[in-house]
């Protein structure tokens, strides 16, 4: 069992390259297999265990997958032999379940394995399979497999009834080759699903709206493969911020959208963080005492849920009361007790956690109980006095890349052990 070992104590210094976007890379490699012409050549890919993931699915459905360099990926899937997406990988993850509008859209029929994920919470997808049976798909749900099937797929207005990043994503893939044009209205606004539209487009979608509250997508005949560079990752931006002003630091971060952080250093800024923004830059730095500050997550522009759990480690570190509210999954607080482990001292009610800042986090075995958690357990470690040993890395693994050599090379003093 690998874990991670941090020393706490030292002040992040220096800069850091910000990678694709994992939520955005984990819907655009099962959109490749649209292209039923030519090859996608896919760059700014991160290398973490979600998108291993994908790529193995890929070769089951009979797609070639050449790994061009650390974060490019060839996909040609034009001679794929497969439907059926069911795999011992898809139900660890949440995103397989975009094989399902792919795969509905070029063949008419998909059979996947209920996504798993992260445990925050109960995620239905009845979203998403409202919006597959309007255009015209026959769904069934048996012994965990979801199978998709229809004769022929026709343009309809869909309003969804939650704002979902996947019920988005799924439709938009979904809808790309129906007759027709379909209308998502209340849909999500969030970088990934901008990133995704802007994929699709590239391979010769007429998807437009994309970033507003509704999307319009005129089904178009077939579609070609394209060379694409992935959007840099708001929430790894975000964590590495974070992790900044957590250790009193100073760092720049490179490949981000600013604009894509503005919730995140808005909030920074409230607490006494100095933010500098340069085009593709941000400076995070430190040089007064902090102060606690109210959050309540919501979908883009708002606070991203994803990156309330690191936050909450930050807060825990800081002078004064700060609340968290989550508005999105109705348990994302399990790192709470985790972070109580290292002398935080936290309440959680209901949907929020009340935290009372402390002046002094102490070494402790802690768990990852999700991957944003486990993200807040390695900001927790930075902050505290003496050792904190984090197991169930492997939720980490899933979307941040190499994170243990990122914090080296800003001067942590973090490694990865056999247990
Ligand atoms: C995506 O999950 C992300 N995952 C999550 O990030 C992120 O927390 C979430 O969006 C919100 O931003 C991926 O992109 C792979 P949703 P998704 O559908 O698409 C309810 C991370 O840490 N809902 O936007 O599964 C749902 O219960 C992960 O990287 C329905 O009711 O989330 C939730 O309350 C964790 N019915 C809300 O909508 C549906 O059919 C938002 O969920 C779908 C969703």
């Amino acid at each position: 069992m690998e874990r991670l070992v941090i020393k706490g104590g030292t002040a992040l210094k220096g800069e850091i390259e910000i990678n694709g976007a994992k939520n955005a890379a984990v819907a655009i490699l099962p959109a490749a297999i649209l292209a039923s012409s030519g090859e996608c050549v896919i760059d700014n890919i991160p290398n973490i265990e979600d998108v291993h993931c994908l790529e193995r699915i890929l070769g089951v459905l009979g797609c070639e997958v050449e790994k061009l360099g650390e974060n490019t990926l060839k996909i040609n899937a034009t001679k794929m032999t497969s439907v059926n997406a069911c795999t011992e990988h898809g139900s660890r993850m949440r995103a397989s379940y975009y094989f399902i509008g792919a795969l509905l859209s070029r063949f008419k029929e998909a059979r996947v394995d209920l996504p798993g994920g992260c445990p925050i919470g109960v995620r239905p997808i009845d979203q998403h399979i409202k919006g597959f049976e309007a255009l015209g798909a026959k769904v069934s749900i048996e012994h965990g497999t979801i199978s998709v099937k229809a004769e022929k797929l026709v343009g309809a207005n869909i309003f969804f009834d939650v704002v979902s990043v996947g019920a988005t994503i799924n439709l938009m893939l979904a809808a790309t080759l129906a007759e027709g044009t379909t209308t998502l209205e209340n849909v999500a606004k969030e970088p990934h699903v901008v990133d995704v539209a802007n994929f699709l487009n590239s391979m010769g979608a007429d998807v437009k709206g994309a970033g507003t509250d509704v999307i319009r997508i005129k089904g178009v005949k077939d579609l070609k493969g394209c060379n694409y560079s992935v959007v840099p990752d708001q929430i790894e931006a975000g964590t590495f911020m974070i992790a900044a002003a957590a250790t009193k630091g100073d760092v720049t971060l490179t490949n981000v959208i600013p604009k894509h952080l503005e919730s995140i250093s808005a909030k920074l800024i409230e607490m006494g963080v100095n933010i500098e923004e340069g085009d593709d830059t941000i400076r995070v730095f430190v040089d007064k005492q902090l102060k606690g500050i109210n959050i309540k997550t919501s979908p883009y522009p708002g606070f991203p849920t994803d990156v309330q759990q690191p936050m909450c480690s930050l807060l825990s570190s800081v002078e004064g009361r700060s609340l968290i509210v989550e508005t999105i999954w109705e348990s994302r607080h399990q790192h709470v007790d985790e972070l109580k482990k290292m002398g935080a001292s936290i309440k959680v009610e209901g949907r929020t956690a009340i935290i009372d800042g402390t002046d002094k986090l102490t070494g402790a075995v802690v768990k990852a109980t999700d991957l944003r958690a486990g993200a807040a357990m390695v900001i927790a470690g930075l902050i505290a006095e003496g050792s904190t040993e984090i197991c169930s890395i492997e939720h980490i693994d899933r979307g941040y890349p190499r994170i243990e050599e990122k914090f080296k090379s800003l001067g942590a003093n973090i490694s990865r052990v056999q247990r």
